[in-house]
């Protein structure tokens, strides 16, 4: 039998872990919830006024429950000794050496946390019972490796393994955390680990409806983590793939979206066509998922999602080639305005952003950038393109200065302010003529057309620029 209520305690205070955790604190006032990082600048951040992570909505929740049941700390000993439910919320990123590499996921903080869980257990003879609970992305029967490390070094601790991916999507994490479309719940199909699986889906249905809190087997829970994302995925490179075509044939890639989404079969969503899809999530999984077919002899399998990596790819460096190609084949020395660097509106995350992609190759075509992201900080900029470029790029705070003697401006990012910047004023101040590349559909064409500006959008057929 487990405490009623449970204590309730996070490794890891990143995107993931600090909103969920927050949320949960709202939720839950009487549950005491602790969310602990080995990295104490993140942990000071998370208890003052500045939060580490932009996020709609974050700053409100935090202020809310931060001092009554919800605590952020860095003794993760104490709060792993105190709970029973310990959730896993650590960075698992693509391995970049070794086995695997640029495919499988790098286990190595998950199980070093697994490990640091497993002695503070040993310290004490009779440690409470554990539910630890995946959350960060893992590879199928991960919880089958964790639940093994548990098993061998704590004996005395009565513990269960369960998974609970998260599917909140940054910018929209505080919604999605208070009206998910479903909870999932995997756990072993034992009664141990039955109970375990209700203690836990207990605390989501104190604000989720019973029937969107879905329980499953454990890996049933984490392989549709990973095949949720391959789809929402796939579904962006499938439309990005028919923007080329759009623009080669005179059909328009929004028009095309809109109308095979309301096919009820299809749906309207994540049909946007854009410069690439970013993110740490969709690449890293979909390379996981392609990585366990390989491992499971399927090749078949692994190539077909490999596709939607491969196009996503293409998609950016078609973006790039014709930037090049419609000025006059050279960006050499011009000066070109990135406006976003995020990879997607309303956050400062630029995790695997196209920008970075797009403007390497820019570099590469020696051009010179000027960037300008309402959320991104600059050292983030710098760190994502490298040293060696510093002198080449200006990061600027507003965007009318950072288009100003601009030969062509790319819209990389979906902020809603660019959807609102005075074009004339902008077009008034750049080289002639002026361009226009706008990865995400964004701009009104007609009106960006009449004022001068040479336009090219992604999957819209239009006149060749000049
Ligand atoms: C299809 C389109 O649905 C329709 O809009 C278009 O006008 C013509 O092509 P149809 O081929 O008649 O219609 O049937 P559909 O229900 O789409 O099924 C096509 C095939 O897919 C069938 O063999 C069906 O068994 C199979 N299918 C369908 C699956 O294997 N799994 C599914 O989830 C759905
Ligand atoms: C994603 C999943 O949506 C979420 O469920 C999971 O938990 C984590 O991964 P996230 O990466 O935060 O969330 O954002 P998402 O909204 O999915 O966007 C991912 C990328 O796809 C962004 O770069 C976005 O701009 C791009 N995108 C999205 C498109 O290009 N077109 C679309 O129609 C939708
Ligand atoms: P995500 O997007 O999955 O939330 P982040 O990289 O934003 O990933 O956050 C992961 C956090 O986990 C980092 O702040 C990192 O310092 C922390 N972390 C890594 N290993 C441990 C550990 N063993 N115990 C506690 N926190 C950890």
């Amino acid at each position: 039998a487990y405490p009623y209520p449970p204590k309730i305690c996070c490794l890891g205070a990143g995107y993931v872990g600090g909103p969920t955790m927050a949320v949960m604190a709202k939720m839950c006032p009487d549950i005491k919830v602790t969310v602990t990082d080995l990295n104490e600048r993140r942990i000071a951040a998370w208890n003052s006024s500045s939060l580490p992570i932009y996020e709609p909505g974050l700053q409100e929740v935090v202020e809310e429950a931060r001092g009554r049941n919800l605590f952020f700390s860095t003794d993760i000993d104490a709060a792993i000794q105190e709970c029973t439910i310990i959730f896993v919320s650590v960075a698992t990123p693509t391995k970049t050496s070794g086995i695997g590499a640029g495919e499988a996921a790098d286990l190595t903080y998950w199980e070093l946390a697994a490990r640091r869980i497993a002695a503070v257990c040993n310290a004490s003879s009779n440690m409470s019972p554990k539910i630890i609970v995946e959350k960060s992305t893992v590879p199928v029967r991960t919880a089958d490796a964790m639940a093994a490390v548990m098993a061998a070094s704590c004996k005395g601790t009565d513990f269960q393994v369960l998974s609970n991916p998260e599917f909140l999507a940054e910018g929209t994490a505080i919604d999605d955390l208070f009206k998910p479309d479903r909870v999932l719940v995997g756990g072993p199909v034992t009664p141990q680990g039955h109970a375990a699986v209700q203690y836990l889906a207990d605390v989501y249905r104190r604000w989720v409806p019973t029937e969107q809190v879905l329980t499953t087997n454990l890996w049933s829970a984490e392989l549709t983590k990973l095949t949720a994302n391959a789809f929402l995925a796939q579904r962006i490179s499938s439309i990005n793939s028919i923007s080329a075509l759009c623009e080669a044939t005179g059909a328009n890639v929004s028009e095309v979206a809109y109308a095979i989404g309301v096919d009820t079969r299809i749906g309207p969503k994540f049909l946007k066509a854009s410069v690439g899809f970013g993110g740490s999530c969709f690449q890293k999984d979909i390379l996981n998922l392609v990585y366990l077919c390989r491992q499971f002899g399927l090749p078949e399998v692994a190539e077909y999602w490999y596709q939607v990596i491969a196009m996503n790819d293409w998609q950016k460096k078609r973006f790039a080639i014709n930037v090049v190609s419609s000025m006059f084949n050279t960006v050499s020395g011009k000066k070109i305005t990135i406006l976003g660097f995020a990879f997607k509106k309303d956050t400062g995350d630029t995790r695997e952003t196209p920008a970075i992609d797009v403007c390497k190759m820019l570099f590469a075509e020696k051009a010179s950038l000027a960037i300008y992201d309402p959320k991104v900080a600059r050292e983030q900029i710098y760190s994502d393109l490298g040293k060696e470029v510093i002198d080449k790029i200006e990061i600027e705070t507003d965007p009318y200065i950072a288009c100003s003697g601009a030969h062509a401006i790319c819209i990389l990012t979906e902020w809603d302010e660019f959807k609102t910047l005075d074009y004339k004023r902008i077009y008034d101040q750049m080289q002639k003529p002026a361009f226009i590349f706008d990865g995400r559909n964004l701009i009104n064409i007609a009106e960006c057309q009449a004022i001068g500006f040479s336009v090219w959008s992604v999957g819209q057929s239009l006149k060749p620029l000049c």
